[in-house]
């Protein structure tokens, strides 16, 4: 049985999966109501939460684990270096206490195959990613990346495109900050979107060009900024619902255009949509229509999974294992290049 470990940001989490059998349990602490007054993450605070609250979440997974933990993953970047060190940190303290090896994973790795992680908990797959899947184009939207990465047929990861400025998340939270709707402002959005009109102001949708992968979220921001210093307030309270629903539309159509170009890069089999913006109903409309258009199958992460969690970095550890490596000093296999790096 593996244990996984996620601290990147502001989730503390920890997960318990048993390769070939799926997910055995979750434990994740949540510090949205911690940043919220602060209108985004705190690195210190965030830190600080995390140190109070993983070691009693490992308490939990091992009270609720059935047999021994046979290898500790955890996640060691990207992500918020202080919060970073503690899992690390931890994951190491564990390993050396246990004698098992422990793997550091890319975080971006684990959203990647969280939309897999979705197939095989509803019986998809066991084992191995099947063929049929392959090769994949994955969309991660979150509040710190927006990226386009393939999964090749030898299961092999590539970074097709990112954003050039902001992620879509961060559009989404800035964007809501300007309409002084609060934080996280991805979720709002959506809220106060329901019952406004998508075509009632014009924002713009990115990098134009058609070959162009890449995405651009600050132009967006920068236009709203624009068109709010010249209503008043009252026409602002007035126009929310509007507003809003304009905005998450810009965002939706900007991450559903550079997906059907990147699409016609490759003969794709299947669309996979993760992170925390993949929550967003009209996004996981918008990417299941581009799929569709292309007849291949599209994947979603859960819920549960999409926003950062301890599951998604078990099943990459499982499914996507980082190089093997020596068995270093003290007859403890750790990774050698267990530091705060990507693989
Ligand atoms: O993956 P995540 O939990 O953390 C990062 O790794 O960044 O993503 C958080 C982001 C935030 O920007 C938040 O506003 C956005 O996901 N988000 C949403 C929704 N729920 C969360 N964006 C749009 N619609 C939602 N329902
Ligand atoms: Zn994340």
């Amino acid at each position: 049985m593996w244990l996984a470990i996620e601290t990147s940001c502001d989730e503390t989490a920890v997960a318990l999966y048993a390769p070939g059998r799926g997910l055995v349990g979750e434990w994740l602490q949540t510090q949205i109501a911690l940043h919220g007054p602060h209108g985004g993450v705190v690195p210190d605070l965030a830190a600080r939460e995390h140190l109070r609250t993983l070691a009693p979440l490992i308490a939990l997974g091992q009270q609720a684990g059935e047999g021994r933990i046979d290898a500790i993953a955890v996640t060691r970047g990207p992500g918020l270096a202080a919060c970073l060190a503690i899992g690390v940190a931890a994951a190491k303290a564990l390993a050396l206490a246990w004698q098992v090896p422990v793997w550091g994973l890319n975080h971006l790795r684990g959203h990647l195959w969280s939309p897999f992680l979705t197939l095989a908990a509803d019986g998809g797959f066991a084992g191995a990613v099947p063929d049929d899947y392959l090769p994949h184009l994955g969309l991660i939207v979150s509040g710190g990346h927006t990226l386009l990465a393939v999964i090749d047929t030898r299961r092999q990861v590539h970074l097709l495109s990112s954003t050039r400025d902001d992620a879509a998340g961060e559009a989404l939270d800035k964007g809501a900050k300007l309409l002084g709707l609060g934080y996280p402002g991805g979720p709002l959005i959506e809220q106060r979107a329901r019952g406004g009109r998508p075509a009632a102001f014009d924002f713009p949708r990115g990098l134009p060009e058609r070959a162009e992968l890449d995405f651009s979220f600050s132009g967006l921001k920068t236009s709203l900024r624009y068109c709010l210093e010249k209503m008043t307030p009252e026409e602002v309270r007035r126009a929310t619902p509007d507003l809003c629903a304009s905005y998450q539309e810009a965002v939706v159509d900007a991450l559903a255009k550079k997906t059907r170009a990147a699409l016609q890069t490759g003969s794709f089999r299947s669309l996979g949509l993760s992170g925390g913006v993949a929550r967003n109903g009209r996004v996981r409309e918008a990417l299941a229509a581009e799929a569709g258009r292309r007849k291949i199958s599209f994947l979603a992460a859960r819920p549960e999974h999409t926003g950062d969690n301890a599951g998604m970095i078990a099943f990459a550890a499982a499914i996507d294992p980082p190089p093997r490596a020596e068995a270093q000093g003290m007859g403890l296999k750790i990774d050698p290049s267990l530091s705060l790096v990507d693989y």
